[in-house]
């Protein structure tokens, strides 16, 4: 079973744990959790269920992009944070599943350093929301209610 569920898997990569504390000024105020609280709301309103994640570490995001597959998810959002930007495993395994893949972040990589210009998450991805601060997900869950992915 693929992308026929209600259900969304929201997957954050490493530091985001620390959204709050973690340079302000970048990527706001917010937390995970408030965001986790926002997206849980707009769910409710949308129809829709989410499973909100959080790992430091790049194998296990592979492990929960395969899950979300096996588990029939309707789309993954993924905000792999640094890994966005240097891991081909993440490419692989966005291109390895059927389903959808949207690629989040709060802050707008390419109107920052150079080396956040390339993203082999967005090179498999079938969408990218940037710089929207939380927004980014939401907008994200929109278009995942709005099939337009
Ligand atoms: C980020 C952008 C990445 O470049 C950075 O490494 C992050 C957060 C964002 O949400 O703006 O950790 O993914």
């Amino acid at each position: 079973m693929t992308g026929s569920s209600n259900l969304v898997y929201v997957l954050n990569g490493p530091n985001l744990n620390l959204l709050g504390m973690r340079e302000p000024e970048i990527y706001g105020s917010a937390t995970l959790d408030d965001i986790a609280g926002m997206l849980e709301d707009r769910a409710l309103t949308l129809g829709l269920e989410i499973d909100m994640r959080q790992t430091n570490h790049e194998g296990m995001l592979v492990d929960w992009l395969h899950e979300a597959q096996a588990e029939g998810a309707r789309a993954v959002l993924l905000n792999a944070g640094a890994y966005t930007h240097t891991s081909i495993a993440l490419l692989d395994a966005i291109k390895a599943i059927t389903t959808p893949v949207i690629e989040v972040h709060l802050s707008n990589p390419k109107q920052r350093e150079e080396f956040r210009h390339i993203s082999y998450v967005g090179m498999g991805a079938a969408k990218t929301v940037e710089g929207f601060g939380p927004d980014s997900y939401i907008i994200a869950l929109e278009a995942v209610a709005n099939d337009e992915i």
